[in-house]
């Protein structure tokens, strides 16, 4: 089968988390800002996108090429083998995006590349004026970074974020794949319990369940590649079935619990479409009166971040609580996901180690603090 260079996106700060991922999955990877390269063929296509817990996307680099002027962005674009990859009624969209180059108006850019896929087709398939672009999405995108174009083929579609299981409900989840990377920055692997104290949704209790039972992410929904005439349409079956053959059970307990039971019942609904939710214990209980003996596990959680003044002291009084509530449990390594520079001075302990994120534009820290072992 034809191998082929290709990359995930993530969000800012979590390349450490694909590439390791990516290299449990069995490859060998290479890290730049905001990509991780590997190589595969179709079947690794399939299998990254519906492994991959912790990653936006999966891309093919079709070319890279310096480009500094657009005589020869269209000269390199056009020289790719357009026929193979697209078929003559192909809808492609062009996403184009420069940073610190010559080349930098993102709508030249893109309309270049376009035209130049345009014109090569148009010789290739002996058509004149207009393409149809009334079949399959293939999603192009041109990324110029110091003036180093590359120019590469979507095959997941929706961000990987998107699992499917999720109900839409107008709150602040955080997203699947942020999720399971924050799960992915603890030791959590489904041999211990796990606890997250205020649940929302129930995002992070989900997603620690589908690492615990080996649950592929991927399994709920379609990719880009489904779409390609040139894909073997066979093998995402067939790696969803053998993805599905290697669910196992989770022994130990999972407990999502929240203040507000109606945001309980939307994990619920949530926790069953991701078939997890006989795994998950759901507990309405407020911070200050949370208690547990369950022993040696995580406890993670995303409390609310008070924007305005008075949700301010709210959010730190209720910081103030967890401090109270939870710090005994110093057998359980705890993580935080805060926005709040104070957090420890109303927690009342210093973390162990302190991790800068963002969680869309808000810049946060992931608060750890590790266990002592009984
Ligand atoms: C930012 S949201 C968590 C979002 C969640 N991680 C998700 O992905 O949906 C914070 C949650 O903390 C809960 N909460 C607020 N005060 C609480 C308290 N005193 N005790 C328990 N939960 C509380 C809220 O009801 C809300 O669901």
């Amino acid at each position: 089968m034809k191998k082929y260079q290709l990359y995930t996106t993530m969000g800012a700060g979590f390349e450490s988390v694909v590439a390791k991922e990516l290299q449990s999955l069995g490859y060998e990877t290479r890290t730049e800002n905001g990509r991780v390269f590997f190589e595969g063929n179709q079947s690794d296509i399939v299998k990254t996108n519906l492994w991959l817990r912790t990653a936006d996307r999966v891309k093919i680099l079709l070319k890279e090429f310096k480009a500094t002027d657009f005589d020869t962005l269209y000269n390199q674009v056009y020289d790719i083998d357009w026929a193979e990859l697209l078929p003559v009624d192909a809808k492609f969209p062009v996403q184009g995006r420069s940073v610190r180059s010559k080349l930098h108006s993102e709508p030249g850019i893109q309309s270049i590349v376009k035209k130049a896929i345009v014109n090569k087709m148009s010789d290739q398939y002996h058509r004149r004026g207009f393409l149809p672009e009334t079949g399959s999405e293939y999603p192009l995108d041109i990324h110029i970074y110091k003036d180093l174009a590359r120019i590469s083929l979507d095959t997941t579609g929706a961000s990987l974020f998107k699992r499917g299981y999720r109900i839409e409900h107008g709150g602040a989840p955080l997203k699947e794949n942020f999720a399971a990377s924050l799960i992915k920055l603890t030791p959590y692997d489904g041999t211990h319990p796990l606890i997250d104290p205020m649940t929302g949704s129930g995002t992070l209790a989900i997603e620690a369940a589908l690492i615990g039972r080996n649950i592929a992410p991927g399994t709920w929904r379609k990719f880009a590649f489904d779409d390609f005439d040139w894909f073997d349409s066979d093998l995402h079956d067939d790696l969803l079935e053998q993805a599905k053959s290697e669910v196992r059970t989770l022994d130990q307990p999972i407990w999502a619990c929240d203040i507000d039971q109606s945001i309980l019942e939307i994990a619920k609904l949530n926790a069953n479409n991701a078939g997890v939710l006989q795994d998950i214990y759901f507990k309405q209980v407020a911070v200050k009166d949370f208690a547990t003996d369950l022993e040696n596990g995580v406890i993670i959680a995303n409390p609310p971040y008070g924007k305005r003044l008075k949700e301010k002291k709210t959010a730190e009084e209720l910081y103030v609580q967890m401090g109270e509530a939870l710090s005994k449990y110093d057998d359980f390594s705890q993580y935080y996901l805060v926005g709040d520079p104070e957090f420890e001075q109303f927690f009342g302990k210093t973390a162990t180690k302190k991790r800068k994120l963002f969680n869309g534009n808000l810049r946060v820290d992931f608060y750890q603090y590790w266990a002592k072992k009984k």
